[in-house]
């Protein structure tokens, strides 16, 4: 079975690259621009990070195919789509808070193939191929062994847009809070699925995220054991619109929860 190794290994090197770019500017961003409302932002090293990955994925595949948050790029005949994040947690960099990623996802035929996460700030590098289990910096990561959701905290993520969906959302946070021992509210979804990966987080679950918040950490908490789906259990959406993450156990709890008939808005289009 083909391993993908040395596009895992480049993409590593790549997500470095970038990193250190994020790393160059964090602390340091004087222009901030909006783009769908106030909350939505995108800064320079966004943009610098982007142009590293991109023009680094162009060299060595030109053919392939990419989807990246900043920029619509032409579409190639290739069965390989990288799906790239160039930072994942722009509302934490531009606050100093050090919880931020570049975010890379390989896709065959639609299915993922590797991704990697990569923190500058703390120097954490996530990664997983398929079949190959999931490493933090080298390390094999596993999800947490918890079976209750009294024994279990959450994390999760709102989205920009305040609709009806936004505000059904503080509901389910409130639900979700009053049965577990907890809910955190991060600002990074890669790093929100990294952290399911490593036993952090008992679920992850988010609505209205796009691809390229989800393709690497989906890949890597599975491939660390955990359960990643829709809300309802059905197969997850590359668009990122509904999303749960969880270490298997408390997976039943989690969909029973989110089903309900209260929250059946989110699964509205
Ligand atoms: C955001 C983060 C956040 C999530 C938002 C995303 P960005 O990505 O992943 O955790 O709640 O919905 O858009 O904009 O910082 O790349
Ligand atoms: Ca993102
Ligand atoms: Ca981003």
């Amino acid at each position: 079975m083909q391993n993908y190794s040395e596009e895992l290994n480049f993409s590593k090197e790549i997500a470095f690259e970038a990193g250190k770019i994020l790393s160059k500017h964090f602390g340091n961003i004087k222009t901030i621009n909006k783009k769908s409302s106030y909350v939505d932002l995108v800064t320079k090293a966004d943009l610098k990070s982007e142009n590293l990955l991109v023009r680094c994925i162009q060299k060595k595949f030109p053919k392939h195919n990419i989807i990246t948050e900043e920029s619509d790029l032409k579409e190639n005949k290739s069965d390989f789509r990288w799906v790239l994040d160039p930072l994942d947690g722009t509302t934490n960099f531009v606050h100093n808070l050090p919880i931020f990623a570049v975010s890379i996802g390989l896709q065959y035929r639609k299915k993922t193939i590797l991704g990697v996460v990569y923190n500058p700030a703390a120097d954490k590098m996530f990664y997983a191929s398929k079949n190959n289990n999931s490493y933090l910096n080298g390390n094999l990561i596993n999800i947490s062994s918890s079976k209750t959701l009294s024994d279990s905290l959450i994390v999760t993520g709102f989205p920009y847009l305040k609709d009806d969906k936004w505000d059904k959302s503080f509901d389910i946070f409130k639900d979700i809070y009053s049965q577990t021992r907890g809910v955190r509210r991060l600002g990074a979804a890669a790093l929100d699925l990294c952290f399911v990966a490593m036993g952090r987080f008992e679920a992850f679950y988010e609505f209205n995220l796009k691809p390229w918040d989800i393709c690497a950490g989906a890949i890597i908490a599975k491939e660390a054991g955990a359960s990643v789906t829709d809300w309802n259990n059905k197969p997850y959406q590359f668009s990122g619109n509904r999303i749960l993450a969880t270490n298997t156990k408390i997976h039943k709890a989690m969909v029973d929860i989110l089903t309900k008939d209260d929250y059946k808005v989110i699964f509205e289009k």
